[in-house]
């Protein structure tokens, strides 16, 4: 459980930089040297390395004037409607069962959106009789926040090898599910890389139907896959055939697919109510995407040339990882992402002798879980991230492998 906002002060990478201020970084290998590496070497973002498409640039340039006025609030006619062409060709949804307006809201990234949403669906009450918002563990910090500001009781589903890394929600006590708002899903799993296969995604939205509370998927990763790509929500939504996607709030966004953070561009895609909730919650606090932004995602949204090309770098990835890991028990194969979350005992001694040895900076997995207790019984949880680190692998293929050689020499495999 949540024990209140003061938890928000243990963002993960301020304590990453409390575990290693004064440490001296480590000199990178001589195979790391010849790969270009001298200095420290970040794998602990995931932040896309290859840069932003070159096909933008001219698009901020003639959309100059835009900066001159306020954006929309609920985005622009023609980026809504490249997102809804998007979902359609992606997903094969049918046509008009998206509508531009009834159904999809650009955002300035979705990090703010996958916040403000508790905002908008939880009814916040007196602690004590606080409603639930289920949170898969680790978890995207967003979602811990969004159930604090909103008045709720975050209740914290494990991911871990035992259960695929996929957090039982249909195995929840009803006594928790009648409570419950809000469940946050993140597929692809962020930082494990799993994907939820189609009955799981379909036993969701009934749980979510049944209890009558809102589901809100984020797919961050929906296109960050090695073969076969994860399946959205949306489908689930769409070969139902009924109005199940009032239950839904899919959150998807360039950042990733596109290699563009700082351009902060994504979108919601959710039944017409929950559109116009969040558009109110907006227009009043919120901030929308800028006009020149808008025009360069419309052109990103419509390509899917520059998806592949960086899908192919992070599958070459996952497949040096899968070899020097090969042998290696805390290894787990990653469907989808850029990350690799790897078992190595003390999760916060490997990244600190990673850093002083390596030069090498990963993120303890403990940061991005937590501890709980069983909100019926009292009975103490685990933070499931204990004993992980999450290993960014958004450099170059040529970085990534002697990088990744030097992480798997200090594990001694
Ligand atoms: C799981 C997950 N969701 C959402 C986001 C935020 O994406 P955006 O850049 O659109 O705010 C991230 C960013 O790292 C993420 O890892």
């Amino acid at each position: 459980m949540i024990a209140g906002r003061a938890l928000l002060k243990d963002y993960p990478f301020y304590r990453l930089n409390r575990l290693l201020a004064g440490l001296q970084a480590g000199t990178p290998s001589p195979a790391m040297q010849a790969a270009g590496i001298h200095e420290p070497l970040m794998m602990s973002l995931g932040e896309p390395q290859n840069g932003p498409p070159a096909f933008i640039r001219g698009i901020i340039d003639q959309s100059f004037d835009l900066w001159g006025r306020y954006p929309p609030s609920n985005g622009s006619v023609a980026l809504r409607q490249a997102i809804v062409d998007n979902l359609n060709r992606r997903y094969h949804l049918p046509t008009g069962w998206l509508g531009e307006r009834q159904n999809i809201l650009p955002m300035p990234g979705i990090r703010e959106g996958l916040f403000l949403i508790a905002l908008a669906a939880v009814e916040g009450v007196e602690a004590g009789e606080a409603p639930y918002v289920l949170i898969p563990n680790p978890f995207y910090q967003p979602y811990g926040a969004g159930a604090v500001y909103a008045g709720g009781r975050g209740v914290f589903l494990s991911a871990s090898p035992a259960n695929g890394f996929l957090p039982d929600y249909a195995g929840l006590d009803p006594a928790i599910l009648r409570r419950t708002q809000l469940a946050y899903v993140c597929n692809p799993g962020n930082p494990h890389g799993a994907v939820a296969p189609r009955a799981y995604l379909h036993q969701l939205l009934e749980l979510a139907i049944r209890y009558n509370f809102l589901l809100v998927v984020d797919e961050c990763y929906a296109e960050i896959y090695p073969d076969q790509p994860p399946i959205s929500m949306l489908q689930i939504c769409a070969e139902r055939g009924d109005d199940s996607l009032n239950q839904v709030a899919v959150f998807q966004t360039l950042s990733k697919r596109s290699s563009v953070p700082g351009l902060r561009s994504g979108f919601m895609a959710a039944g017409e109510l929950m559109t116009q909730e969040m558009v109110r919650l907006i227009s009043h606090g919120g901030n929308y995407v800028q006009g020149p932004v808008s025009e360069a995602s419309i052109l990103l949204w419509q390509d899917e040339g520059h998806v592949e090309a960086n899908r192919a770098l992070y599958r070459e990835n996952l497949a040096i990882a899968a070899e020097v890991f090969a042998g290696y028990g805390g290894f787990h194969p990653v469907q989808a992402g850029f990350f690799l979350w790897l078992a190595v005992g003390d999760d916060e001694d490997f990244a600190r002798r990673l850093w002083q040895e390596a030069g090498i900076k990963v993120l303890p997995g403990r940061y991005l879980g937590r501890s709980d207790s069983d909100p019926l019984t009292g009975q103490d949880l685990p933070n499931p991230g204990e004993g992980f680190v999450r290993i960014a692998l958004v450099h170059p293929p040529s970085i990534t492998r002697p990088a990744l050689h030097r992480i798997a020499e200090l594990l001694g495999c």
